[in-house]
């Protein structure tokens, strides 16, 4: 009988160590110090078929043992599951912990100030400007006079006849030029407005303006720093395309595809198999513009772009509607 009590122990005191949680402490504590299925009981219960003289020594050891398994268990429960919280319940210390959920940054912001960090990388410094905007820089200065027809491209929100929300971040060539003289290079990212909704398109969206202002500027300087701000962005190897378009501001003006970043340029749905996929506006400066200023056009040229940011994230990220942006659902934000 005593090495059975002997191997209980030594039984007990192993299970005792294994047992990492208040679960497997309280199983240990039923199955070894249970008052009416313990096995140290059952064992106690034997003592009466020990022979009497052997009796009092037996009962010593199993108490001893008894309560040195006590002793072991409630500091064993100290450990790990014997703290209670002010409500008197236990607190399992071994549970793991509640985690804060990580924010990030919104896609937009991610790409926006990926953008920037590429342009800043080139040379170019950030100015932002004001959302809502006079009509003079939106249009005016940009050589969209009242009543010219561009401005119909544009579903503009008025706040009042002069004073509307931007609907491009152009105003800023206006606005820094008509401050600072030549050489200039500037982004500006922002927030621009249009009445316009679907899966293209939300009545707040962004864009980053670009423009570099300096002598003999010329188109080829534009095609080195777009081709190098796409390639950046996108793939080391990307092809470009410059198609002939027309903006007010700008003369000539071209709008620059870069061949499709889902099927590689042989044609899908993305790009409506023609291989290509817009992604900026940009020109020379129209010399309207300049003079507008107070610049000579004679002595002074530039470039100019401007490009929807959601558009390049749509792409970058191969999402195909632009509401799932500010629809703020986590499952999609966490993506990012
Ligand atoms: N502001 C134009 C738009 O919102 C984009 C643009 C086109 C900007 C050509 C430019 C440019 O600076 O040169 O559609």
């Amino acid at each position: 009988m005593e090495t059975q009590l002997r191997a209980l122990q030594q039984e007990a005191l192993d299970a005792l160590e294994q047992a990492a949680d208040s679960a497997s402490l309280e199983a240990f504590r039923i199955t070894y110090l249970g008052r009416k299925g313990g096995r140290l009981t059952a064992i106690l219960r034997q003592l009466g078929s020990a022979a009497p003289e052997e009796r009092p020594r037996l009962g010593q050891l199993a108490n001893e043992i008894k309560a040195d398994l006590e002793r072991r268990f409630d500091e064993r429960k100290q450990v790990i599951g014997g703290d209670t919280g002010a409500s008197g319940q236990q607190i399992d210390l071994s549970l793991p912990g509640r985690y804060l959920p990580f924010g990030s940054l919104h896609p937009i912001t991610q790409v926006m100030e990926e953008i920037c960090a590429i342009f800043e990388g080139l040379g170019f410094a950030v100015a932002e400007g004001p959302d809502v905007e006079a009509d003079y820089y939106n249009f005016e200065a940009l050589n969209i006079p009242q009543h010219h027809p561009a401005r119909d491209m544009h579903d503009t929100f008025y706040v009042t006849d002069s004073i509307l929300l931007r609907t491009h971040t152009s105003p800023m060539q206006a606005r820094i030029m008509e401050k600072q003289d030549p050489p200039l290079r500037y982004i500006s990212p922002g927030k621009v407005y249009r009445c316009d909704s679907d899966i293209t398109h939300t009545p707040m969206f962004h864009q980053v303006e670009g423009f570099l202002v300096d002598r003999d500027v010329s188109f080829a300087d534009l095609k080195g720093v777009l081709t190098s701000f796409s390639q950046r962005m996108f793939s080391s190897d990307l092809a470009l395309r410059f198609r002939p378009s027309f903006f007010p501001f700008t003369e000539p003006s071209a709008e620059v595809d870069i061949a499709c970043v889902i099927c590689s340029g042989k044609g899908c749905r993305v790009c409506k198999q023609t291989g290509w996929l817009e992604i900026l506006g940009s020109g020379l400066i129209d010399p309207a513009v300049l003079t507008q200023v107070g610049y000579d056009p004679d002595i002074y040229s530039g470039f100019a772009f401007g490009m929807g940011v959601e558009r390049i994230a749509m792409l970058k990220y191969g999402i195909d509607d632009i509401r799932l942006y500010y629809e703020n659902d986590l499952r999609f934000l966490s993506q990012f």
